[in-house]
Formats: structure tokens, sequence, C-alpha cells
């Protein structure tokens, strides 16, 4: 049975976006656009998978939305919170780099410090009191099964341990978005339970909250996600392989009635198939 939201203000537009390394067109005409989804009695944030076969442009896609990478033509757009709303909606804003959090497909730590001074690396620029701050961190450290941890440095940590403590420096450093490229590749079961839980944390933490995240485990897109979009190589007019990425399906799973489930009923293994097969062509 599909679950009761709204849809309100967009918090996230990419425009014709296309961007290419030199003269190699990697992503070509990509447009999506998303919005806050508000549920009743729920703090709900916004978890988005980007599926794509290797090379369909997922990581430079991510680039792009982070700011990293500079657009040929086309834009990605954000609110922009530091304005005051008009009329009821945020004004917008080109997204700079530093505007969203980004754990990269490698994601890296600082080898010399601890879990404890990442994080408090990470809220450098908060206005809080040094105590707020502990109390900020002590939290989380709790909160995601890191207390322990606190004071190992990355190598002795295990791949999920230093997946979390990426993705906690990132919500601390930055506001409403988060970009993670590939979170859950080269973790094992335990791992992935305990960064799927991170994810259900962060868009229960608030409505604005947004999570995009791309993996090459369809199934877990598609357990997790609330909109999936498929990269893919398009066909021209005269049905030739056009080698550039772009969006070749969207997949509203709020729309479908398969958001917000605990594991995977047959509709959800469902869509898994035909994501699989749109794939294969693309
Ligand atoms: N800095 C770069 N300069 C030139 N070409 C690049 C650069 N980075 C990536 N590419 C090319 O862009 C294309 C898309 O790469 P990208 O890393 O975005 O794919 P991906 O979908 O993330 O793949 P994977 O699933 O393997 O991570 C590939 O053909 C790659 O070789
Ligand atoms: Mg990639």
């Amino acid at each position: 049975m599909a679950i009761p939201y709204e849809q309100k203000d967009t918090i996230l537009h990419v425009e014709n976006l296309t961007v290419a390394y030199g003269d190699k067109v990697i992503l070509q005409d990509v447009n999506l656009m998303e919005k806050d989804t508000v549920r009743e009695g729920k703090s709900q944030g916004q978890v988005i998978a980007v599926l794509g076969r290797s090379g369909r442009g997922k990581s430079t896609l991510f680039r792009a939305l982070t700011g990293l990478e500079k657009p040929t033509s086309g834009k990605v757009l954000i609110p922009d919170y530091s304005k005051p709303a008009g009329n009821g909606r945020q004004p917008a804003k080109l997204v700079q780099e530093g505007d969203v959090g980004f754990v990269n497909q490698q994601y890296t730590l600082f080898r010399h410090k601890t879990v404890y001074q990442s994080l408090w690396f990470a809220l450098r620029k908060s206005n809080m009191s040094k105590e707020e701050k502990e109390a900020e961190i002590m939290h989380y450290l709790k909160e995601w099964g890191l207390e322990k941890n606190k004071d190992q440095y990355p190598n002795f940590l295990s791949g999920g341990q230093r997946q979390r403590t990426a993705i906690l420096e990132q919500l601390l450093s930055s506001g409403y978005y988060m970009v993670l490229d590939e979170p859950f590749s080269g973790l094992d079961i335990g791992n992935i339970m305990s960064v799927k839980k991170a994810f259900e944390l962060i868009s229960q933490r608030h409505d604005l909250n947004t999570i995009i995240f791309s993996t090459h485990d369809i199934e877990l897109a598609v357990e997790l996600a609330d909109s999936i979009y498929v990269l893919g190589y398009p066909k021209d007019e005269g049905g030739n392989t056009v080698h550039a990425g772009t969006i070749i399906k969207h997949f509203d799973l709020k729309q479908l009635g398969l958001a917000w489930h605990e594991g995977l009923t047959a509709s959800h293994l469902e869509c898994v198939q035909m994501i699989k097969a749109i794939m294969l062509q693309a």
C-alpha cells in the first residue's frame, strides 16, 4: 500500500547538464528535479540512488553535483538557505564547492587524525561552543556505534567504521546534502547494515536532508531509495548507441508505492528486474 506524502520545494534541479573532459563528452543533457518530500508526523529526508554500468558517468555526475566539476553547459541548482524565502520559496543558487558533502569512491580520511579529531575538525566552521561540540561529537559516536573507536587512527578501523566516520565528517561539516559515491562497495554484510542504518539516521534527522548515492547493488538501491535514476548510453534516431551518459530512466519509488519499506517485496523485486533489463540495453 502506498504511503501518503506531499512534495514541496525543489531541493535539487539539474538542467541540461553536459560535462566533457577535453573534447570527450562524458555526460550529455542530464535533467532531473527532486522536491522536498513531506510525510505527516515524520521527519522524512530524501534518498536518491544513481545506477548505471561502469563508465556511464556516475562519478562524473557526482563531481558536477558537488561543484567539483564545472559543466560544459547546463547547471546544477540548489536552494540558497542564506537568503530569505520569497513567497514561501527559497531562492536557488548554482552549486559551489563546499555546499554539498561528498564522500568519494576512495573515501579518504586524515591518516594522522583519530576519529574524534577528524570530527572535531569537521566542526571547525560551526559557531558551537567547545562543550557543545564535544557533546555533539559524543552523541553521534554513540548513535553510530563508533564510541569505542573514538581514539583510533584510520588504519586501525574496519572498512565500515572508516566509511561511517567519513559520512559523519561530511554530515557535521556540510548542509542538508550529501553525495556518496559507492558507499557500500567493499563492505561486508555487517558493515553494509551499519551504513544502511546511518542513511536512516540521516534521513530521519531533518526533512531537508538529502542523500544521493551510487551503487552497483540494484537490490540495495531499490530497498533504500525513494527515487532512482538510471544513467546509460542512449540511442540516436538511427538506433546507434551514443557514447555519452544521460538519464535513461527515472523510477519514483514513492509514486510506485515502493518507498519506505522494510526489506524487499515481490513488487520491489519486479522493479529490480526491470532496472537490470534497462541497464543491459544501455
Ligand atoms: N579526469 C578524467 N579525464 C578524462 N576522462 C575521464 C576522467 N574521469 C573519468 N573519465 C572518463 O569518464 C567516463 C565516466 O567515468 P565515471 O568515473 O564518471 O564513471 P562511473 O559511472 O562512475 O564508473 P564506475 O561505475 O566504474 O565507477 C569514463 O569513460 C572515464 O574513463
Ligand atoms: Mg564511479
